[in-house]
């Protein structure tokens, strides 16, 4: 559950004291408790509550999140092992298993909370960015909805949800900085409002998930008896666990570019090589897995560790240095997939130590993709009156993103001192 806030306590105190009238009953009993109270005809008694749906990528997830942010029922449908079969995502494959489980799903959550439709405030899903065939189904699965229960509709940014669902587990006002790396994103940004980013920096090419799907592939991890139904990320950061990350010397990319960019596509290409020559030093075929295949893990993680933390501080001193963070309570908010990640954690809390930063991670399983991000989102921009929706017949998912992108980065090179090869 998420950690109560000061800000929810009022609201709480009356769910508290109902509580404690019954012998621990469930959240959703207090809500039904309370929905049979009707004090002023015409006006509900609830908290706004925001069914959230989400299906842009490999995950079909639903929660339903009230304005104090309660999660008040989730259930998600992840493809993970399927596509770990196939040897990464198959768009129409993703689609078909979408439409399979989406109703289902919703159902789940919406069970779950204990809230019926009729006492939604609005649907919120995500439309942009993702895979196409993905972002359809789960677009035109809440177009019925809306249009059957009469709700509104908020159309939802994926990574602009991975960046606030902070805002649901800690206490944050903006501006903050936050830097999102997952297996389709990566990107730093100050986030200056609900809906107002400033992109610093993004990567060039693949994003840090992306890379490490690549190298476990490669290394053919789902082959490993403890990793065989982890996504890439995850069986890269298990296996380095018990590897020795200086048995090889991987340089960190772009270390020469002055900016905020990642690149990671040069990260792979030399994992990939220095695999195909283990390979033929042990003499062994393709597909089968390498002796030393903990030990490369442990470098390649480390590599991409210090890369993400270089960028990241980069970015932190070009805003300091503007005065564009609290100067008393700056925070760096890392989301996303590989957020979950806590060798990445640990590189990222050297620097926040080193600029007087506070460094905050939604817990790891609201890094990864969930429908609690995408309620949580709606709840914001309903706070916020922002792209409140009653026609949806021409709403269009966007597979590619968009965000506001700093020329300023391009021209001033921000200078970091203390930087050796080793990093955590
Ligand atoms: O945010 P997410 O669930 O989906 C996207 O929006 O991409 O992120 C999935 C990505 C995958 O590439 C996966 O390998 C990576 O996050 N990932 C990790 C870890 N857990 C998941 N990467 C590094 N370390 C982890 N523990
Ligand atoms: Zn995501």
């Amino acid at each position: 559950m998420p950690k109560e806030l000061p800000f929810r306590i009022g609201s709480m105190l009356i769910l508290n004291k109902t509580a404690r009238v019954f012998s621990k009953p469930s959240k959703s009993k207090i809500y039904a408790f309370l929905r049979s109270f009707n004090f002023s005809p015409g006006t509900r008694f609830l908290h706004k509550v925001v069914l959230g749906i989400e299906t842009s990528c490999d995950d079909t997830a639903a929660a339903v999140v009230d304005e104090t942010g309660n999660v008040l029922g989730e259930a998600i449908h992840s493809q993970t092992e399927v596509h770990l079969k196939t040897g990464g995502i198959v768009p129409p494959v993703a689609q078909q298993l979408h439409r399979e489980n989406i109703e289902r799903i919703v159902q789940e959550a919406l069970s779950a909370s204990g809230i019926s439709p009729g006492d939604l405030s609005a649907i919120a899903t995500t439309i942009k960015p993702g895979l196409a065939l993905s972002l359809g189904v789960g677009l035109s699965f809440s177009k019925q909805l809306v249009n059957q229960w009469k709700k509104p509709f908020i159309p939802i940014h994926h990574m602009e949800a991975h960046a606030l669902t902070i805002r649901l587990t800690n206490q944050v006002e903006f501006p903050f900085l936050v830097l999102l790396i997952s297996g389709g994103h990566c990107l730093l940004a100050l986030v200056r409002g609900v809906s107002d980013f400033l992109l610093l920096g993004k990567s060039l090419d693949i994003a840090p998930g992306d890379m490490f799907d690549k190298v476990a592939r490669r290394l053919s991890l789902t082959k490993h008896p403890e990793c065989s139904s982890m996504s890439g990320g995850k069986a890269i950061e298990h296996l380095a666990k018990q590897g020795n990350r200086f048995h090889f010397d991987i340089s960190p990319p772009m270390h020469r570019v002055k900016n905020c960019d990642f690149s990671f596509t040069g990260l792979q290409h030399v994992t990939e090589k220095i695999i195909t020559k283990k390979e033929k030093e042990e003499g062994i075929e393709k597909g089968q897995v390498l002796s030393s295949a903990a030990d490369l893990a442990a470098a390649v993680q480390h590599t991409a560790a210090c890369h993400i933390a270089k960028r990241t501080h980069r970015a932190i001193l070009f805003c300091q240095q503007r005065q564009w963070l609290s100067q008393s309570h700056a925070v760096l908010v890392v989301s996303g997939g590989v957020a979950s990640n806590f060798y990445i954690r640990r590189a990222l809390e050297i620097v926040t130590d080193a600029t007087q930063c506070t460094l905050l991670c939604p817990p790891p399983r609201l890094c990864t993709d969930n429908g609690v991000m995408i309620a949580w989102n709606g709840i914001e921009k309903l706070r916020a009156g922002l792209s409140i929706l009653y026609d949806v017949e021409g709403i269009r998912y966007e597979p590619k993103y968009r965000m506001d992108y700093s020329q300023t980065l391009r021209q001033d090179a921000v200078k970091q001192s203390g930087w050796r090869k080793e990093g955590p």
